[in-house]
């Protein structure tokens, strides 16, 4: 099997694709930031030559590199995304995939007309409890799925001193797009939402950091999303899943979930406390699942449009707390 040799861009929350890359066995062929000072950690952190250092992305368009990971600010995904896909370099993005529909709408047209793959790092998809909970509701072990709630709580107070604060990353888009990924992937698209918002709690964004989102998914079932960026306490994107058979109560941080399920009569039975292992930026599973689908003619889960779908739920979420009504996110790009 052919070794990848990948660019990793942006060296910050960017060095967990590093470490990804590496664990999957591929070559480091270039480390990418423009600040001198985080690239020159992460080549002593990860013993990367000089040679293979670089402050311009753009210098990487021409090499000979497979993969391109990109974890620079989101309003750069789509520059950054774009120009990679046409020199016809496969691209890993970090999430949210962009903050804007024209942006989306830019990143899916590179994608169709590129030969490369493009995959965005919706990582809650390779988070192992929620691994998990996927299967135990394809296994069919909760029945029929009637409620699924998910919460992205995560306090931003040190973190909104930057590109953050952009008034377009609207918390629910940034941090949020992680539990409304996850529900879209567990119960599938919602068709309507409906939200409330508070701003009480991180005065240096002049958006709201508090989110409560009501979603219609179809006949029967329905959804809650919960985003809180200002909140005082760990990070937590507690899950409940509840179906006509069996009830969830899972987490990425928790190294335990609790599954209820019944009885011949329907009862519901002691539940049952599972072990999972905690590893809620598993991006080793990721680079696997990538390289996989390049190596290997698969289709990627995460493509373009799935990302932009989870943004386009975000977008309507925003705007339903902003204009009091219900809204139907557009998933037409
Ligand atoms: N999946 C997750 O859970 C998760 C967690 C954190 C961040 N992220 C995403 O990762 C991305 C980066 O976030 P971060 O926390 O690392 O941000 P950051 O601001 O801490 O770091 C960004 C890095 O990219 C560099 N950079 C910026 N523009 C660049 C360019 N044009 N070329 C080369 N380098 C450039 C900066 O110098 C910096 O070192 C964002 O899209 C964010 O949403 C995802």
């Amino acid at each position: 099997m052919k070794q990848l040799k990948v660019a990793n861009i942006g060296m910050k929350f960017g060095m967990s694709h590093v470490e990804g890359a590496m664990q999957y066995g591929a070559e480091i062929a270039a480390l990418c930031d423009c600040n001198e000072e985080n690239l020159q950690f992460a080549g002593e952190r990860y013993n990367i030559p000089a040679e293979k250092r670089f402050t311009d992305y753009k210098a990487l368009l021409k090499t000979d590199i497979d993969v391109v990971t990109v974890a620079v600010p989101d309003r750069q995904h789509r520059q950054l995304s774009c120009e990679f896909l046409r020199a016809g370099k496969h691209v890993l993005c970090e999430k949210p995939l962009a903050l804007t529909r024209e942006d989306l709408q830019a990143i899916i047209k590179a994608e169709d007309e590129s030969e490369a793959k493009f995959m965005v790092g919706q990582i809650c998809r390779f988070t192992p409890a929620f691994e998990k909970a996927k299967q135990l509701i394809d296994d069919g072990v909760l029945g029929d799925l009637y409620f699924v709630e998910s919460e992205y709580a995560h306090d931003y107070m040190k973190l909104c001193d930057n590109w953050r604060a952009d008034p377009l990353r609207h918390g629910v888009i940034g941090g949020g797009c992680h539990a409304v990924d996850l529900l879209r992937w567990l119960a599938g698209d919602p068709q309507e939402v409906f939200a409330y918002g508070t701003h009480r709690l991180l005065p240096m964004v002049s958006y709201d950091d508090a989110t409560v989102a009501v979603m219609k998914f179809g006949e029967n079932l329905m959804g809650k999303v919960f985003v809180s960026t200002g909140c005082k306490r760990d990070y937590t994107m507690r899950t409940v899943i509840y179906g006509t058979k069996g009830t969830l109560i899972c987490d990425n941080t928790s190294p335990t979930m609790t599954l209820f399920t019944v009885d011949e009569e329907g009862v519901t039975k002691q539940a049952q406390t599972l072990p999972v292992e905690v590893n809620n930026h598993n991006a080793g599973k990721e680079f696997a699942v990538f390289a996989d689908a390049i190596l290997n003619e698969k289709p990627v889960l995460t493509d373009a449009r799935e990302g932009a779908k989870t943004v386009a739920v975000c977008l309507a979420i925003v705007e339903s707390a902003k204009t009091g009504k219900p809204v139907n996110p557009d998933y037409v790009f």
